[in-house]
């Protein structure tokens, strides 16, 4: 069993877990951090998207144990409660960028993080920072406007 004290969502949390665990697996299973999706589970398809360390990582390729003490990860459920994870909730909802929703967290963690380091992004950034994460409902395009408007392009 691993033993790790890692700073989740803003909270200093005492965990512990298996060694062959992914942060996919602790963050839904250990941690009940359950916005978090696997989808594809290789790599392909950003619904796992976190940030650790202020970096986009995908939690199905993350091995826990890796990650010492003090690692610094923001799920959605940190997302949603800061002013910036709000505004592009509102802005996914106005320009029904949702459907199933299954695709939402990751998409949001991918805009927040885009959103984090460019204040107003084209629509060509947008569009690679979010290549990473597919979408089996909606179409891009209502994606790309929520962030346009979220960034207050729009
Ligand atoms: S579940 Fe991680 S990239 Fe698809
Ligand atoms: S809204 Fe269903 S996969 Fe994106």
């Amino acid at each position: 069993m691993i033993k790790r004290k890692w700073n989740i969502n803003g909270k200093i949390q005492n965990i512990q877990f298996e060694e062959d665990q992914r942060l996919l697996d602790v963050l839904r299973d250990v941690l009940d951090l359950t916005g978090t999706k696997e989808g594809c589970g290789e790599g392909e398809c950003g619904t796992c998207s976190v940030i650790i360390n202020g970096e986009l990582k995908l939690a199905c390729l993350q091995l826990a144990a890796v990650l010492p003490d003090g690692t610094d990860i923001l799920t959605i459920e940190g997302v949603e409660k800061t002013s910036l994870g709000k505004r592009i909730q509102r802005s996914f909802i106005e320009t029904n960028a949702v459907q199933c929703g299954f695709c939402t967290p990751g998409m949001i963690i991918a805009s927040f993080y885009l959103l984090s380091n460019h204040k107003k992004p084209d629509r060509k950034t947008i569009k690679r920072a979010l290549s990473g994460n597919l979408c089996r409902c909606t179409g891009y395009n209502s994606i790309f406007e929520a962030i346009e408007l979220a960034s207050g392009r729009k």
